[in-house]
């Protein structure tokens, strides 16, 4: 079959007039930057996520940096996280200056392992929590819900709970997946969103911090202003004049109305997305079901809902055979994604808390990871073609 080249893309947003629309009700409210479409959608990510507080940011890398300030995370602070994520996981921690500490996963969920997570607590830190080698005091998990996979957040509340250790979540990738019957993000823990556009829905570049303590969301807003202790859309709305006062050094981390605008339009389509999400997985797993050389994940029960925000497969292949099968894919027109590259051996850590480490699991999975391509937008035809294609060149 003839293609062109990379004419399936690993993802692709699905935006249609409604955004558009909306855009441009922000543009002609003179409400570029921030202002009552970010606080529309903060509502009603809270409403989905059913969080108390929801806080807009730049990214889920500004959100994680809040997240840690908030949780008064700095400097001589470790932080327990996957090496099986993308950087920003690590730098959300490095930012605030606290040093991330590198755990493994469990290869059947891909998730960071509560057991091993325990292992490094038992093992690394003292009755203290200080670090037998650095001396730094472990004062938080910082877990992922890696491709929108849930992890098993009651096994890391119950380690925070046993060890006064606050559990963090990194959810970019989970809108619209849920654990226990109930949305990620509904644990009361401080989560961290992305709604880059690879993610399941977005707002082109743009993130969010979710949470239940009421202080620590005012400290997050504030800091994601400048300090400032009243915003500009209080300070618009009010009818007397206000002035607001600057206590701490902060940020400029604010989502503009524009973005919000995208983002409230996205979740109204999220149900839509995520089931489309499924049935393309389903077809996949159906053909990969009955291919030799292919595995891929079965979620454990305590995920209700797996939005696909990527669909992995696992090889029976070297990392050298693992790169032929992207390069026959690509040549097919079917672009794919290299499992994720571990944290630790990237420049960036491999000479601190990285140095050294060996982490098996992470290791192999990232040399023999492969994501294909899905979008709520693939056709049928786009479905079948990539499943036929990806078993004819690995079977
Ligand atoms: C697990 C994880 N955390 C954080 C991020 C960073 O998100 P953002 O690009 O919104 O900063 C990503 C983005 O891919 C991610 O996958």
């Amino acid at each position: 079959m003839e293609t062109t080249k990379h004419s399936i893309p690993i993802a692709k947003p699905f935006l249609a007039k409604e955004e558009f629309q909306l855009v441009q009700t922000a543009l002609e409210s003179g409400w570029i930057s921030q202002g009552p479409l970010v606080a529309q959608f903060e509502e009603d990510i809270c409403r989905f996520t059913e969080a108390k507080y929801g806080i807009a940011t730049t990214s889920c890398t500004t959100a994680l940096h809040l997240a840690m300030l908030i949780h008064d995370i700095g400097a001589g602070d470790d932080v327990i996280c996957p090496s099986f994520s993308f950087i920003a996981t690590a730098n959300g921690i490095a930012h605030a200056g606290a040093s991330p500490q590198f755990c493994d996963i469990d290869p059947e969920t891909l998730n960071i392992s509560p057991d091993e997570c325990r292992n490094i607590i038992e093992g690394n830190y003292d009755s203290n929590l200080k670090n037998k080698k650095t001396g730094n005091k472990l004062k938080a998990i910082l877990i992922v819900h890696q491709i929108g996979i849930p992890a098993d957040i009651d096994a890391f509340n119950q380690i925070g709970k046993e060890f006064g250790i606050t559990i963090l979540e990194d959810s970019a990738c989970s809108i619209g997946s849920a654990y226990k019957g109930k949305p990620v993000g509904a644990s009361g823990n401080t989560s961290a969103w992305s709604f880059h556009p690879r993610k399941v829905i977005t707002t082109g570049e743009g993130g969010m911090i979710t949470l239940n303590d009421k202080d620590k969301a005012e400290r997050a807003r504030r800091l994601r202003a400048h300090g400032a202790s009243i915003s500009a859309h209080l300070r618009h709305q009010s009818a007397s004049t206000m002035y607001e006062e600057y206590d701490e050094i902060a940020y400029n981390y604010r989502m503009t109305d524009m973005q919000a605008a995208i983002g409230i339009k996205q979740l109204e389509r999220l149900g839509w997305i995520v089931s489309r999400r499924n049935e393309i997985a389903s077809h996949y797993n159906s053909v990969f079901d009955k291919s030799n050389g292919i595995k891929r994940i079965t979620c454990k029960d305590y995920v209700t809902t797996w939005n696909y925000q990527s669909y992995p497969i696992m090889l029976e292949a070297t990392r050298d055979e693992r790169d032929e099968v992207i390069s026959k894919l690509d040549k097919a027109g079917i672009t794919t994604r290299r499992g994720i590259p571990p944290i630790h051996k990237e420049g960036a850590y491999n000479q601190t808390s990285g140095k050294g480490l060996v982490l098996p699991y992470t290791e192999r999975l990232s040399e023999t990871v492969v994501f294909l391509p899905i979008f709520p937008s693939m056709t049928e035809e786009e479905v079948a073609y990539v499943a036929s294609e990806v078993k004819a060149v690995i079977s």
